[in-house]
């Protein structure tokens, strides 16, 4: 090992909905980085987790009938899940409700207030009489005081963009209840950011990484730095020290994931997790451009203040558009990467390369299903598929598949010297797109190199000069096996057996690929390593996505046909209606029916069983334990042979069923009216 080991992290995706392209815009490059160090012989770990706490995961899990704890649980196995087929392999990935994550928060909150960087102060913030609690940043909403917009109570999200701290909302309304909220004044605990301003500006210029994160960071350094509230009163997170009723603010214990999975990680190793975080080992964070904020200023001053050692480097990523427009769920425009991805069946390391070669990493990559494709047809197939495959299967037809024994040309040689110090020093640099195509670049000289000698008409003149070129030609291949592991690992895998090698070319160093093969080793049978994307499945996916897009914008218009008049009806006729809470106890399949889900629902003492058309958009799993609204006296009737005894209300968008769920928990059998 070269150098002190170096610990890489992600910012922790939120566990409170499915992973999508953005996501992945630093996931991927991330581990790119981390395969790159290990081939260049560095020691490195790489940890991640779910961000479990902050008002949205409480909000969104009330909303679902769910507690925080199971709606994080499905988050984070999703996630885990899409990691382990995207080939993003953390060493570690843990959950900030961990209690290695507890521990440490309260451990390093202690040592800040020991060291006198955190102060009490009385505020006024959001009250809502009718819930009896106070409301912290997602519970409420209300008006920017800088700009007037309508905005949540952590950030003027539809007006000019600022973050807000609490008690900075004005006419605040509950969210929960809908109703006006007061102020009432408690006692909150803020951490003295002010005081570090000098350390920061020392600091900053030091930080590796990414230039425009840190020059982000100098700029709001250099103008104001405000203390920071560090308690919210709710009671999912993590208890601030001394006050049952104050957790932290999410943002404080996120990062300390960072320390607590290495710790988690280490304890598994017998390792010591103070070599990381005390003794000056490299610490890498890999983040999305949003939250440069958080990783550049408050993050490193509560690691000063609290005597822990600092990041080395803050790596930030561009954002990412959807052809050509912005990324955005409500409007559609989104890739969801398990459903719109893999379950469609496309191979990770595609996405892989196109998230690595699109553009440099601080750059705004664009994807579309238009471009996805050309790159793999010209650049994965056309260049470097195509000459791996032409030097195995040329070997297999005149070589009886045996490295051939003849010389490699120095040339050569030195092409793959080059090659590797160039894709060293990319990676280096955080520019994988540097890396990917300078790999590129190499299996281009290879096809001419192969095109020039014309092989095929050596074997019939000169095969002892035959045999060179194919020696040269796959010692080419293996480089670039090698060289390119770290952003297709799998595909290239694949290859390295073709190439008859033996053991994972993820644990080759890159300096083995100017270790000449052997000649008269066997190679395995050649394959096609990439498939073209043809035409029809282009326009399929763009068709998908353009109908999504038009769905999305039709919505309002669907809520308005929604609302066509339909024939007045009295009370009573409405009082006709049985309507109750009632509670999903178990959901299954209906043998035949890619619709219909057989349900049994406790309607409060009594269960009835529902056949109800909503597979397509609810998977029976997360069925199980949610609170719906039955109508519960409906004519019995019988669907694919199976008696339906009540009705779940649903909405009804572009086709698709939306249950109606009660926007907090109601105990099951309650009247609706
Ligand atoms: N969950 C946060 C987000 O998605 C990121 C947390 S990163 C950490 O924006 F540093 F706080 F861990
Ligand atoms: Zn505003």
């Amino acid at each position: 090992m070269l150098s002190s080991p170096i610990l890489v992290t992600c910012g922790l995706p939120y566990a409170n909905g499915p992973c999508h392209l953005g996501h992945l815009r630093t996931y991927v490059p991330a581990d790119i980085f981390v395969r790159g160090c290990k081939k260049m012989d560095r020691e490195v770990l790489f940890v991640c987790g779910s961000d479990a706490h902050g008002t949205p995961i409480v909000v969104n899990a009330e909303a679902r009938g769910l507690t925080p704890k199971a709606l994080v649980s499905l988050y984070h196995q999703h996630f885990e899940e899409v990691f382990r087929e995207m080939g993003v392999k953390f060493d570690h990935f843990g959950d900030t409700d961990d209690p290695a994550c507890h521990n440490r928060t309260q451990e390093m909150v202690k040592a800040l207030i020991k060291a006198g960087h955190v102060y009490p102060k009385e505020i006024e913030l959001a009250y809502c009489p009718k819930c009896e609690r106070f409301l912290p940043d997602r519970y409420v909403e209300g008006e920017c005081p800088y700009c007037g917009k309508p905005a949540r109570g952590d950030e003027c999200d539809m007006g000019c963009g600022r973050h807000l701290e609490p008690g900075e909302i004005k006419n605040a309304v509950c969210k929960v209840c809908g109703g006006k909220a007061e102020y009432r004044k408690q006692v909150h605990y803020f951490f003295h950011l002010s005081q570090f301003k000098d350390f920061l500006l020392n600091y900053l210029p030091t930080l590796g990484g990414t230039t425009s994160a840190r020059n982000y960071a100098l700029e709001w350094v250099r103008q104001e730095l405000k203390d920071w509230c560090i308690t919210r009163s709710m009671a999912w997170g993590v208890k601030f020290p001394g006050q049952e009723d104050l957790v932290v603010y999410v943002w404080v214990d996120a990062p300390i994931g960072y320390i607590a999975f290495t710790e988690e990680w280490c304890a598994t190793q017998g390792r010591d997790w103070q070599s990381y975080w005390k003794e000056g080992s490299k610490i890498i964070h890999f983040i999305g451009g949003d939250i440069v904020y958080h990783h550049c200023i408050f993050w490193p001053a509560m690691l000063k203040g609290a005597g822990y050692g600092l990041p080395s480097a803050v790596v930030a990523s561009g954002m990412l558009k959807i052809d050509d427009k912005k990324f955005s769920k409500s409007r559609g425009n989104v890739i969801w990467v398990k459903d719109d991805y893999l379950q469609r069946g496309l191979h990770p390391d595609l996405l892989r390369y196109y998230l690595a070669s699109y553009t440099a990493h601080n750059k705004e990559v664009n994807f579309s299903w238009r471009i996805f494709a050309d790159k793999v047809n010209t650049e994965l197939v056309g260049a470097l598929g195509n000459f791996i495959n032409r030097a195995l299967t040329f070997t297999a037809k005149n070589f009886a598949g045996l490295v051939p024994a003849g010389e490699i040309d120095p040339e050569v040689m030195a092409r793959i010297k080059e090659t590797m110090q160039e894709v060293s020093a990319a990676l280096d640099e955080y520019e994988f797109k540097k890396a990917s195509d300078s790999v590129m670049s190499l299996a281009d000289y290879g096809n001419i190199y192969f095109q020039n000698h014309e092989p095929w008409k050596l074997v019939k003149s000169d095969m002892a000069a035959a045999a060179s070129v194919l020696y040269s030609c796959l010692q080419i291949a293996k480089a670039l096996i090698i060289f390119m592991e770290p952003v297709m690992p799998s595909k290239m895998q694949n290859a390295w057996k073709q190439m008859g090698l033996e053991g994972d070319v993820a644990d080759r160093l890159f300096s083995e690929a100017l270790t000449p093969l052997n000649v008269g080793q066997a190679l395995g049978r050649p394959e096609i390593l990439f498939s073209r994307l043809e035409e029809t499945s282009v326009k399929e996916l763009e068709g998908i996505f353009a109908q999504r897009m038009a769905e999305a914008e039709g919505r309002s218009k669907a809520v308005e046909k929604a609302a066509e008049k339909k024939k007045e009806i009295s009370f009573e006729e409405f009082s006709a209606l049985d309507i109750r809470i009632g509670q999903i106890k178990e959901a299954g399949a209906i043998k035949g029916s890619k619709k219909l889900l057989r349900l049994q629902v406790d309607i409060g003492g009594e269960i009835r069983q529902v056949v109800a058309g909503i597979a397509e958009s609810c998977p029976a799993e997360e069925l199980i334990g949610t609170l719906v609204v039955v109508l519960v006296n409906l004519k019995p009737t019988k669907l694919f042979g199976i008696e339906s005894q009540a009705m779940l209300l649903a909405a009804d968008q572009a086709g698709a069923a939306v249950l109606l769920r009660p926007g907090q928990p109601v105990e099951v059998g309650t009247k609706v009216r």
